[in-house]
């Protein structure tokens, strides 16, 4: 009886949607009809696999990336030992999805397994980076569309940071770690990614300007230079110039907006950013940090598209609206 009934029911709750928290519009779906990839949302096996993000993904995004799985300390936390098994669930799912897949990252200085911070010797870095990119990008050649190769190695002054890779290999890590991703997937779109590329002449703008127009004329195999667009409240109004300015870099074949959240979500900080991508031929999409508020690592700034309820928020139907006019 029980069984009979619960079976009776459920295809009558699966014709309710959009209750589930979906938007009736789709935004991914909207960007593309304006020439763009995808707009997408970082995620994980563990909330694809509970409340509503999965719902919402299928329905209004067309892209993920995922927000902690593929760090090295998840990923090679003992040298040569991979761990990819969260990894391998959200490749899985994105592609028994068909959502695109942006790779993250693979050299970075936080989220860094701490056996690699130890090594002072350039010779056997130099073979770490490599035999670690080559096993990341390897395993999803052909899965995955874009791969942000090295994340966050500028200062704010546009130097580069201090980390375990520039001061035991200078910036030739970047080469070392590029090469490897470019002969473990010639197809895959090679990212240098930061945040604060928020103000086109911000040091730390022009310094990714500069360096990476110099790395490609020497032949580093960059494709793409990846905005976070982590925004306080305003300063979105700067997005449209600062993508401009960086799409421009010499050699440079595409930009996205690849981590965006924004203090208190505006309506019109979101459709300024999504503005800025549509104005930029070279930008291919955007996304956003998170689906819901309360499961965003600024969740005090109510920063993202849906509330804590799955709700989709003003600012979600603010870009429904720019992309539908
Ligand atoms: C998968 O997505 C692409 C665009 O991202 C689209 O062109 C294609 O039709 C989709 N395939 C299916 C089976 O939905």
């Amino acid at each position: 009886m029980k069984s009979s009934l619960a079976l009776l029911l459920a295809p009558l709750t699966a014709v309710a949607a959009p209750t589930a928290g979906q938007a009736a519009e789709s935004i991914d779906e909207l960007i593309k009809a304006k020439d763009k990839l995808y707009y997408g949302t970082c995620t994980d096996q563990g909330l694809l696999t509970s409340g509503q993000s999965a719902a919402i993904i299928q329905t209004n995004f067309g892209q993920v990336t995922p927000e902690n799985s593929m760090k090295w300390d998840q990923t090679e936390n003992s040298r040569g030992q991979f761990n990819l098994a969260q990894a391998d669930y959200l490749v899985d799912w994105a592609t028994e999805n068909n959502k695109s897949i942006r790779g993250h990252t693979l050299v970075w200085h936080p989220q860094l397994a701490g056996w690699v911070n130890n090594i002072r010797d350039p010779a056997e870095l130099t073979t770490v980076i490599q035999d670690h990119v080559t096993e990341l990008v390897t395993r999803y050649k052909g899965k995955i569309r874009a791969w942000d190769v090295v994340n966050e190695i500028f200062n704010e002054d546009g130097s580069l940071r201090s980390s375990v890779f520039s001061n035991v290999l200078g910036e030739d890590f970047v080469r070392i770690a590029f090469e490897a991703a470019r002969a473990a997937d010639p197809d895959a779109v090679l990212y240098i990614n930061d945040y604060n590329l928020d103000q086109p002449n911000y040091g730390k703008t022009q310094g990714m300007i500069r360096n990476v127009a110099k790395w490609i004329a020497a032949g580093v195999p960059i494709d793409g230079i990846g905005s976070q667009g982590h925004l306080t409240a305003g300063l979105a109004s700067q997005a449209g110039a600062t993508i401009a300015a960086l799409a421009a870099t010499e050699g440079i074949k595409e930009v996205a907006f690849t981590e965006v959240d924004i203090v208190g979500a505006s309506q019109q900080d979101y459709t300024a950013v999504t503005q800025a991508c549509l104005d930029e031929p070279k930008c291919v999409g955007i996304t956003v940090w998170g689906v819901r508020d309360s499961d965003s690592w600024r969740a005090q700034n109510n920063p993202l598209l849906f509330d804590g309820s799955f709700n989709p928020k003003p600012a979600y139907n603010a870009i429904v609206d720019l992309l539908s006019s």
